[in-house]
């Protein structure tokens, strides 16, 4: 079975924020030569592929996702030749590489969208989205930006507007257009040719709009914060049209060899795993599910059970804790449950996503207001605490020197360090048997050295009356050693009766990596916020 298995099943995806990794030329921005040389420490982690958020050209009006050239890499993370000498090296380090696509728009400054832009009879006009404004003046339908205000934007040259869901530089393309997609599937060829093992889509889930521009209704569940879920977004997101654009995206991939598709898809399972299509769509639809479910056992665990059992025919599971986008673990559920957390991802069914420096339990860092640089807090200062992405993009840190080893001690980062980077750091971890740093490294190892936990089946298991804070589950394969995980993501101790399933199992590793050994598991202690791997044999 595990032989079978590609390495985006087998393996572990760990994103990189490039602007927040390791800066090499002092200005205070991460750079490709920046992760580069830092790809001893990610093959120390024992992840398998890198996913780089964007490094194109781009104007930066949202830190990259605005492309103005999709072929092209950013001057400030570094040349093509830097991006060269990086792929050959994650490849030579036995890794693969992952980019960010980000095909439902472009930036202002795209030379597409200059020309559709520059009058109503240009060839490219179509391949944005075009309307005449509403009776009175104003925009064409209620649609609006996850930024905040309309997503729509007026163009007093040519007296009409355009559609954005972003940033107002950041017009959407039309896919009804027939060159558009084309023109992607283009970008994606010149990165496959060079060798990218990837691409990680970004709002995949948005790129068909309703033809007729119906207004979205409101949304009776909302209940404040976010503005942007004021509105059903019925019309701008999930509509079938979009299955035909990830068959032909796919269809390319398949062109080459052992290539992945990993989808950005914010939905229900019953509607997330429609991404896979019928393995003819995206391999992996990111599940954020762990993301936004209350961290309480009984809920992630009835989470599993819904998400396997409606995983269509040989679909690949896959599990994310945080991203750029949203709170990171440690700060939702406090850095010892962070642990918990960590076990969790690593022992789940599926192809787990790491968010860099959830390996050292990084957390959100508080942004003064003055220093507030996200164009959702920017735009939207009442609620800037909730919609501002800069607290979990900040510098990934790496020693105890003044910047933590991301940038020099004279020079400003781009974004605050985090107050305790001066204990909370690689260097510091490394030198920590017990650390988060350490324990995430013996998870990896352990998954990548057990078929059971990289290939194997996952069945839940009741804990008994009383153990409510408990999660456990059992991870099997044929012909390999079986394992019980077991994690409280409760404050309170509990002892469990696991005797139905063996008299005793040996301890592998444990969240404090402080028990080890043979245990009776008809009367188990599990600590507060303790998690343990037991190994129950083949
Ligand atoms: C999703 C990305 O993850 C986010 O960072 C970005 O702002 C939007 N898509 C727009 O591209
Ligand atoms: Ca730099």
């Amino acid at each position: 079975m595990s032989e079978q298995l590609s390495w985006w099943q087998k393996g572990i995806i760990y994103q990189i924020y490039p602007r927040s990794y390791q800066d090499t030329n002092s200005d205070g921005i991460g750079d490709l030569p920046g992760i580069t040389r830092r790809l001893d420490y990610l093959q120390k982690l024992n992840i398998d592929a890198i996913w780089l958020s964007p490094i194109y050209p781009s104007p930066m009006h949202d830190f990259g996702y605005d492309v103005a050239d999709y072929t092209g890499i950013h001057p400030m993370f570094g040349s093509m030749a830097d991006f060269d000498c990086l792929l050959n090296e994650v490849h030579a380090h036995g890794l693969k590489l992952i980019l960010d696509l980000v095909p439902n728009h472009t930036s202002d400054e795209h030379r597409w969208f200059v020309e559709s832009r520059s009058s109503r009879d240009n060839p490219k006009r179509d391949w944005y989205i075009w309307r005449d404004p509403a009776p009175d003046g104003g925009p064409p339908n209620n649609w609006t930006s996850f930024f905040g205000g309309p997503a729509w934007t007026f163009d007093e040259p040519t007296g009409q507007y355009y559609l954005h869901q972003f940033v107002t530089q950041q017009p959407e393309l039309n896919y009804r257009h027939p060159d558009v997609l084309p023109a992607i599937l283009d970008v994606m060829r010149f990165w496959f040719d060079k060798g990218v093992d990837g691409f990680r889509i970004d709002v995949v889930w948005l790129m068909w709009k309703d033809e007729q521009l119906r207004d979205e209704p409101p949304n009776p569940d909302w209940q404040g914060g976010d503005p942007h879920g004021k509105l059903r977004h019925i019309y701008t997101q999930n509509l079938p049209g979009v299955h035909d654009l990830i068959r032909r995206m796919r269809a390319l991939t398949d062109q080459y060899e052992d290539r992945v598709l990993v989808g950005e898809i914010y939905l229900p399972f019953d509607q997330l795993v429609q991404y896979y299509g019928s393995g003819d769509e995206v391999h992996l639809p990111y599940n954020f599910h762990l993301i936004d479910l209350p961290w309480k056992a009984l809920v992630i665990k009835a989470a599993i059970e819904k998400y396997e059992s409606l995983l269509p025919g040989d679909a690949w599971p896959n599990w994310v804790l945080g991203n750029h986008d949203r709170t990171r673990i440690a700060t939702r559920v406090g850095p010892e449950q962070a642990r918990v957390a960590l076990m969790l991802l690593l022992t789940l069914r599926g192809t787990p996503t790491t968010y860099y420096g959830e390996e050292i339990g990084m957390e959100n860092v508080a942004i003064p207001p003055e220093f507030i640089q996200d164009p959702p807090a920017v735009n939207q200062p009442e609620v800037a605490d909730i919609v501002g992405r800069d607290p979990v993009r900040t510098p990934m840190q790496w020693d105890a020197t003044p910047n933590a080893g991301f940038t020099p001690a004279d020079i400003t980062p781009w974004l605050p360090l985090a107050p305790d980077c001066q204990s909370r750091n690689v260097a510091a971890q490394e030198a920590d048997p017990a650390s988060e740093l350490n324990l995430y490294r013996a998870l990896t190892a352990l998954r990548r050295a057990e078929p059971a936990l990289h290939a194997g089946q996952i069945e839940t298991i009741d804990p008994g009356t009383g153990a409510g804070s408990i999660l456990a589950y059992r991870r099997a394969a044929d012909g390999a050693d079986t394992f019980l995980i077991v994690l409280n993501l409760g404050q309170a101790p509990c002892r469990l009766d696991l005797h139905h399933i063996a008299p005793a199992a040996r301890i592998e590793l444990s969240t404090a990596m402080d028990r080890r050994g043979e245990v009776d598991l008809s009367d188990l202690a599990i600590g507060p916020d303790e998690g343990v791997i037991l190994r129950l044999g083949a």
